[in-house]
C-alpha cells in the first residue's frame, strides 16, 4: 500500500527489516478508528512482507486509541466515509461489512508473525479490542482500558471478546463488558490482560528488548509454537499431544 492511501486511512506503516511497526496517526481525533482504517489493517495484513516477523501496533499521541470514531454515530458520518452502517442493510449484508471490518483485526494472530500492542492512553472500544487482538501488549502505567460498546447499544464485535475471555475468564470478562469500567494499567497486568507495564518513558526500551528477545529464537520454532499453543485452549490433552508430536515431527524433519 502507498503511504498516502495509509495516511488517508489514519495509518503509518514502517517496515525495518523483521519488523513492521503500523502507527495509528490520528492523534487529533486520539486515533480514532474508521472503516476505512480497518480496510487498510486488513491490506497491510494481506501484503506483508514475508521475513516480517514481528508485528508492533501502537498509536501516535497521548492514546492508544479512543475507539470507533464517533462521527459514525451521526446522519453525515464520517468525512469521507459517510455513516459505519448504511441506513437499511439487511442481516445479510450486515454479517457481510462486518466481517470485512473483522479483517483488519483477525491477520494479527497469523502464526508467521508475533504481533505486539503497545498501549500508552486510553484503549476504548475498537481501541481495546485492537489491542486484544495482539499476541502480546506492553502497556504504560497510564494505560486504560474500557470496553465500551454495550453503553452505545452495541456489543464488541471486532474481535476481542475471544482473547478477552481467554485471558480474565467469562465472569471478569462479563463485569468489565457490563459494567463498562475503566481498568488500569495495574489491574490489567494482574488480570493477564497485559503482560507488561512500565513507566511511560520506559516504553520504547520495553518494546526493543521485548523485540529482541523474540528475534532470538528460530524463526521456524517460533511458528510451530504459535501455532501449537493457539490449539491448546481448544483441544483435549490428547488432541493437544498429538499436535505437538506432528510439529515436532516437521521441526525434525525439517531441519
Ligand atoms: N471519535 C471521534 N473523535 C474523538 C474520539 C472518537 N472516538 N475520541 C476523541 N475524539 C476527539 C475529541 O472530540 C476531541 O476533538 P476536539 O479537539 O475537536 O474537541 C479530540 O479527539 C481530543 O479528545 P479529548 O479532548 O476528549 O481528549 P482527552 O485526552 O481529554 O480524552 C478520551 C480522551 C477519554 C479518549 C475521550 O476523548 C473520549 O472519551 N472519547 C470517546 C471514546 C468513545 O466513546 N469511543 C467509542 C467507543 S465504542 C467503539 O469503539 C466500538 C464500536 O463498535 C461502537
Amino acid at each position: 500500500m502507498v503511504d498516502q492511501e495509509l495516511a488517508r486511512a489514519g495509518l503509518r506503516l514502517d517496515i525495518d527489516g523483521s519488523v513492521a511497526t503500523v502507527t495509528l496517526n490520528r492523534p487529533e481525533r486520539r486515533n480514532a478508528q474508521t472503516p476505512g482504517m480497518w480496510r487498510a489493517l486488513a491490506r497491510i495484513g494481506d501484503t506483508l512482507p514475508e521475513g516480517v516477523r514481528i508485528v508492533v501496533l501502537r498509536g501516535e499521541g497521548p492514546s492508544f486509541s479512543a475507539g470507533l470514531d464517533l462521527a459514525a454515530f451521526t446522519p453525515e458520518g464520517i468525512p469521507g466515509e459517510g455513516p459505519a452502517f448504511a441506513p437499511g442493510m439487511g442481516p445479510g449484508e450486515l454479517d457481510v461489512l462486518i466481517d470485512e471490518y473483522q479483517q483488519g483485526f483477525t491477520w494479527l494472530r497469523r502464526p508467521e508473525i508475533t504481533s505486539i500492542a503497545v498501549v500508552r492512553g486510553h484503549a476504548i472500544g475498537a481501541g481495546f479490542q485492537l489491542a486484544l487482538s495482539c499476541d502480546l501488549r506492553i502497556a504504560a502505567d497510564d494505560a486504560k482500558f474500557c470496553m465500551k460498546e454495550p453503553a452505545l447499544g452495541l456489543v464488541p464485535d471486532l474481535t476481542g471478546t475471544k482473547p478477552l475471555v481467554d485471558a480474565v475468564g467469562l465472569a471478569r470478562a462479563l463485569e468489565i463488558c457490563l459494567t463498562v469500567r475503566t481498568v488500569l494499567a495495574d489491574e490489567a497486568l494482574a488480570l493477564g490482560i497485559v503482560q507488561t507495564t512500565v513507566p511511560e518513558d520506559d516504553l520504547d526500551a520495553a518494546l526493543a528488548d521485548l523485540v529482541a528477545s523474540l528475534l532470538k529464537v528460530d524463526a521456524g520454532a517460533a511458528i510451530a509454537t504459535k501455532r501449537l499453543l493457539q490449539q491448546a485452549p481448544g483441544n483435549t490433552l490428547d488432541e493437544q499431544r498429538a499436535v505437538e508430536r506432528r510439529e515436532q515431527s516437521g521441526r525434525i524433519l525439517g531441519r
